[in-house]
């Protein structure tokens, strides 16, 4: 593990003291409606954890079968309402037509090209169910791993559902990814089906999703049926027995399908995401806990009440469309909006005029995207009514407070409550973030943790540091919406989050917190990107470029970006009989679009003769960052095998600026 210190990312020398006191408005009418009551819930939540859990298991999800026990905690194990039956779907859907808000819409959409739908709840009743006895009809039972490759349709919601109500774990993945990128993680799962499309839309192109299926298809024996919903009319290749149409399996699908209890255990979806390591991990998520956590962060953090219209933007093969799209909105029986496209596309208003055309209350979006909308300028919010707004949510990455305060003052009208949420794909749900109607808020700090999640900032030995000493962010007690695994890999699980400070869970992040306990999120200190929100490992890109015949060894580091807080850069050397050029480099940034998918796509290559590396033969990422950034490398270089290498670096970087 890196040092806290020796790391440029996590030293902070942010001085932010404006303060902003949840409004008296807002405060009177939230679900926590002051400081000393959510201090009350947090104090009481970690004297009496399993009471506190208990409680909110009850009064937020509905269990066919109660548990026998809240937490069986066999470290880094753990069961959460062990012995209860529950389904997720059920949870989202069927209990909702049950009374009166049946005829309330549930999902909102609208597509790129302006087509839109409205699913009230029973609408999505009919579909999930039709679509639950599709899945059965091609022989997938309880346990069996479907994977969802789909663009941002009311499909993937259908679809996600309806694996869990018949028991089936889903893996979604992002339809940005690479025809690779989805057989690796196809491969890892042994999904029997895929569910796809024959395109989606994203700036006025269409994405050739089943192109990249069959690419992946072919080369994944478990696979028996890929199902194709019709978006774009795209002429698509076609393997007889195999591939089915959405449309057809679905005219003779039965509207009725009972939810299927499951174990609150029962594994409910598996989604990928980078490590330290060159191959993504599935971070496996179960049933009964996961509901809860999203539930009561959705209620709490986002303020849900019956008559809000809430937007998270994120897309669905990301955990946050999972976590705040899907299940924690949908569990609550709240109207969620949700978009296909990009928020610059057909034009830079595309996000207000969603806000101005459906009324939207709560909208939850990324700081990448919030600072591309600070460049694009005020003058497409200004031309849409954004009055209807009360809430503004923040995610995926630190956001700095000049974006805050934008997004406060431009977007909120300077009278909504700002929630900077900090959380992981492995958390499953927000752990640190304010509640609006009781936190006050400060730019570019997630502030405090919620009730029920006890993180720490430590030492490399798990000393706690001291006031505003950067150090590594770990979480001390168990959480229900905790992963509970890696897909397959007990031992990774435990050697990657629970082996650096014993005892607790370690989130790869740095962090400070100040004198009024506030958390300052300083970014990851292992080997993990975050490209405009998106989580990438170094390892990953460099397994990427070594996989191309030209190149002999690379390396991956990240380097500061004024859009996207983190851009790719890749210093390489060459196999004898490659030579520089800037079509080479084209090239390598194509081939690692096809290993794993355009959001990997590095913004610079550098071309060196060698790579800094330390004797024993490690690659010393640190001097490549600060070469990146072009700034002077101030650390120390005496562990340097080969000081030259740096003395040509640096010769080159002059060179080609
Ligand atoms: O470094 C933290 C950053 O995103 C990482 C988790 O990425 P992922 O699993 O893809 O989940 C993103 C959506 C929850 C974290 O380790 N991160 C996420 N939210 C914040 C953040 N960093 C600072 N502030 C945040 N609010």
């Amino acid at each position: 593990m890196p040092s806290p210190t020796s790391s440029g990312a996590i030293t902070s020398v942010l001085q932010e003291t404006r303060v902003f006191p949840p409004p008296a408005e807002f405060a009177r009418a939230a679900h926590v409606s002051s400081l000393e009551q959510y201090q009350e819930l947090w104090n009481r939540a970690k004297d009496d954890p399993e009471g506190f859990w208990a409680e909110q298991a009850g009064r937020l999800i509905s269990w066919f079968k109660p548990w026998d026990r809240v937490l069986d905690w066999n470290p880094p194990f753990a069961k959460w309402f062990e012995g209860a039956l529950v389904n997720a779907s059920y949870n989202c859907v069927d209990r909702h037509c049950e009374g009166p808000n049946k005829n309330k819409a549930a999902l909102i959409w609208e597509g790129e090209p302006g087509d839109r739908r409205v699913l009230r709840y029973q609408d999505l009743q009919r579909e999930v169910a039709r679509f639950a006895n599709v899945l059965k009809g091609l022989g997938v039972r309880k346990g069996d791993v479907v994977a969802l490759y789909l663009p941002m349709i009311p499909e993937l919601v259908v679809a996600a559902l309806a694996c869990a109500r018949i028991g089936a774990p889903h893996t979604v993945v992002f339809g940005g990814f690479s025809a690779e990128a989805l057989a690796g993680r196809i491969q890892d799962c042994k999904a029997k089906v895929l569910v796809t499309a024959d395109g989606g839309y994203r700036r006025g192109k269409v994405v050739p999703l089943k192109e990249n299926a069959d690419g992946a298809a072919a080369v994944c024996p478990t696979l028996q049926h890929v199902v194709v919903y019709r978006r774009t009319g795209l002429d698509v290749a076609w393997s007889h027995g195999r591939d089915h149409w959405w449309h057809e399996l679905e005219a003779n699908a039965s509207a009725v399908c009972p939810p299927e209890p499951v174990d609150s255990e029962h594994p409910l979806f598996i989604l990928y995401t980078s490590g330290s390591t060159g191959k993504p991990k599935g971070i496996l998520h179960t049933t009964g806990g996961y509901l809860v956590g999203t539930a009561l962060t959705t209620q709490w953090v986002f303020d849900i009440k019956d008559d809000d219209t809430y937007w998270c933007t994120a897309d669905v093969g990301w955990v946050t469309g999972h976590s705040y799209l899907v299940y924690g909105p949908l569990a609550l029986g709240a109207t969620c909006v949700m978009f296909e496209g990009a928020p610059n596309w057909p034009d830079e208003g595309r996000f207000w005029k969603i806000i101005e055309d459906y009324r939207v209350t709560i909208l939850y979006t990324a700081p990448t995207a919030i600072r591309a909308f600070m460049k694009w300028g005020e003058q497409f919010p200004r031309r849409h009514d954004l009055s209807s707004l009360r809430l503004l949510g923040s995610v995926g990455e630190p956001i700095n407070p000049e974006a805050w305060m934008w997004y406060h003052k431009v977007i909120g009208g300077g009278r909504c409550p700002v929630v900077d949420t900090w959380w992981q794909t492995e958390t499953g749900a927000i752990m640190i973030s304010p509640l609006p109607g009781a936190t006050p808020t400060v730019p570019g700090s997630a502030t405090r943790p919620l009730p029920g999640i006890v993180p720490e900032v430590v030492t490399k030995d798990g000393t706690p540091v001291g006031v505003n000493e950067g150090g590594f962010l770990i979480v001390k007690q168990p959480w229900p919406s905790m992963l509970r695994t890696i897909y397959g890999d007990d031992d990774r699980y435990k050697a990657q989050y629970w082996s650096d400070i014993p005892g607790s869970y370690f989130t790869g992040d740095g962090a400070r917190r100040d004198e009024n306990g506030n958390f300052w999120i300083m970014g990851r200190v292992d080997d993990v990107l975050n490209v405009a929100g998106h989580r990438l490992s170094t390892m990953e890109v460099e397994s990427a470029l070594v996989s191309h015949r030209a190149v002999a060894e690379a390396a991956v580091v990240g380097k500061p970006d004024d859009l996207k807080g983190q851009a790719i850069a890749a210093f390489v050397t060459l196999e004898s009989g490659y030579a520089a050029s800037e079509e080479l480099r084209k090239e390598l940034r194509n081939h690692v679009v096809k290993e794993i998918g355009a959001l990997a796509r590095p913004d610079d290559i550098h071309f060196t003769d060698a790579l800094p590396k330390t004797r024993s033969g490690k690659i010393m990422r640190r001097l490549l960052r600060d070469i990146a950034a072009g700034v002077e490398s101030g650390g120390d270089t005496s562990t340097l095998e080969d000081l030259s290498v740096m003395v040509r670096l640096r010769r080159f970087e002059q060179k080609a600026g």
